[in-house]
C-alpha cells in the first residue's frame, strides 16, 4: 500500500473507535414495553461527529489512493456536512473547497467561520446555481475549474458513503445481544438510509430488521429512487424491508414548531442525551409518536442512529 494511503488508514483507525450503543429508560417505553437504544454516532469525534464521518471515511480513502489532495463539495450556510469536511481536511491533510448557497457574508457565521479556520475555501453561488449541483455538465464545468479536485456530492452522499455506514452495521451487531427489530435513522440526502439498507441486507444475520428513514424535508419521496441509484452504484442490492417515512417534515426542512423545540427539550433532560430539531429531533419525535401510536409489535427492540449535527444548533433561528 502507498505510504501516504496506509498513514491515513492508520490515522482513521486510530482517531475512531466504535460508537457506544445505550439503552435508553424511558416511562413511555416501559408502558409499551418496548427496549429502544442509541447508537451515539455524535459521540465519535469532536469535529467530524455523526454520519458524517461515516459517510467521509471511505471518501478520503479513495481521494488518497487516487492521489487526490483537494476535496470539494457543496452545502448551505450551516451545513453540518461542510462543517465536518473542512475539518476532515484539516485533520488528514486535503486542501477542501465548498460551494455554498449564498451571499458571501454567510463566511461570517459560526460554521462557516470555522470551516475557512480549518483552511477550506468558500465559493458562494445563488439559489438557481446551487439547484444545478448535480446536473452533470454543471458538474464537468466545476472539475473544470479543479481539475485536480474529488467532488464529493450534497451530504457526502457518494457511493463511497455506502461502505462507512456499512461499518456501523458491523459494530451495532457486535454491540447488539438482542436481535434488532427495528432501525431508525433521520433522511436528508439519503446516503445514510442507503448504507443501512445495504449494511443490513449484507448480513444473513440481519436479515429480519426492518429499517426506517424519516424524512426531514417536504416532498421526500423523490428520495426513493436516488436511494436505489446510490446502492446501484455503490454495488450493492437491498433484500432488506425499509421504508422512508415522509409525513414527519413538521412543515419543511429546518421548520421547528414550538411542539418540536418543546419535545427536544424534555428528550433531553428525560434521556440525556442532547440532540438538535433538524435530524435527530424529528426523527425522536416521530419514533415517540409511532410508539404511542403502538406501531410497533409488544416486546420490539429498536436502534435509533443518532447522527451527530449537534453544531447545526447555531444556525437555527437565524435568517441564512
Ligand atoms: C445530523 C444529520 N443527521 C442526518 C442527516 C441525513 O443524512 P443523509 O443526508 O445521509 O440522509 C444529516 C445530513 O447529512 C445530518 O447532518
Amino acid at each position: 500500500m502507498d505510504k501516504s494511503l496506509s498513514q491515513l488508514s492508520q490515522q482513521l483507525q486510530l482517531l475512531i473507535s466504535p460508537s457506544p450503543l445505550q439503552e435508553l429508560n424511558h416511562p413511555l417505553l416501559q408502558s409499551k414495553n418496548i427496549s429502544l437504544s442509541v447508537k451515539r454516532d455524535d459521540l465519535l469525534h469532536a469535529d467530524i461527529s455523526g454520519n458524517k464521518w461515516r459517510k467521509l471515511k471511505f471518501n478520503l480513502i479513495e481521494a488518497r489512493k487516487q492521489g487526490i489532495n483537494h476535496l470539494v463539495s457543496f452545502g448551505g450556510a450551516y451545513s453540518n456536512h461542510i462543517h465536518a469536511l473542512a475539518a476532515a481536511g484539516h485533520y488528514f491533510g486535503f486542501e477542501t473547497s465548498a460551494i455554498i448557497r449564498g451571499e458571501p457574508h454567510y463566511a461570517n457565521n459560526p460554521t462557516l467561520k470555522q470551516a475557512q479556520q480549518w483552511g477550506m475555501h468558500l465559493h458562494f453561488v445563488s439559489r438557481q446555481e446551487y439547484r444545478q449541483r448535480e446536473e452533470p455538465q454543471y458538474l464537468q464545468r466545476l472539475q473544470d475549474k479543479f481539475p485536480e479536485a474529488l467532488i464529493i456530492p450534497e451530504g457526502g452522499s457518494s457511493p463511497f458513503a455506502i461502505p462507512g455506514v456499512m461499518e456501523l452495521c458491523d459494530e451495532l451487531m457486535q454491540q447488539s445481544v438482542k436481535r434488532i427489530d427495528h432501525i431508525f435513522t433521520a433522511t436528508g440526502s439519503g446516503g445514510t438510509l442507503a448504507g443501512l439498507i445495504a449494511g443490513f441486507s449484507n448480513n444473513q444475520q440481519k436479515n429480519s430488521t426492518r429499517i426506517t428513514g424519516i424524512a426531514v424535508l417536504k416532498q421526500a419521496d423523490y428520495l426513493l429512487t436516488n436511494i436505489d441509484h446510490l446502492l446501484g452504484q455503490a454495488n450493492q442490492s437491498s433484500v432488506n424491508d425499509w421504508q422512508l417515512l415522509t409525513q414527519f417534515h413538521g412543515g419543511g426542512y429546518a421548520k421547528v414548531s414550538p411542539e418540536l423545540g418543546d419535545f427536544c427539550s424534555q428528550f433531553e433532560s428525560e434521556c440525556g442525551i442532547p440532540i438538535e430539531p433538524i435530524y435527530t429531533g424529528k426523527m425522536f419525535y416521530a419514533l415517540f409518536e409511532l410508539i404511542k401510536q403502538d406501531y410497533f409489535n409488544d416486546g420490539d427492540n429498536i436502534v435509533a442512529l443518532h447522527t451527530g449535527g449537534l453544531q447545526g444548533l447555531q444556525g437555527l433561528n437565524k435568517p441564512h
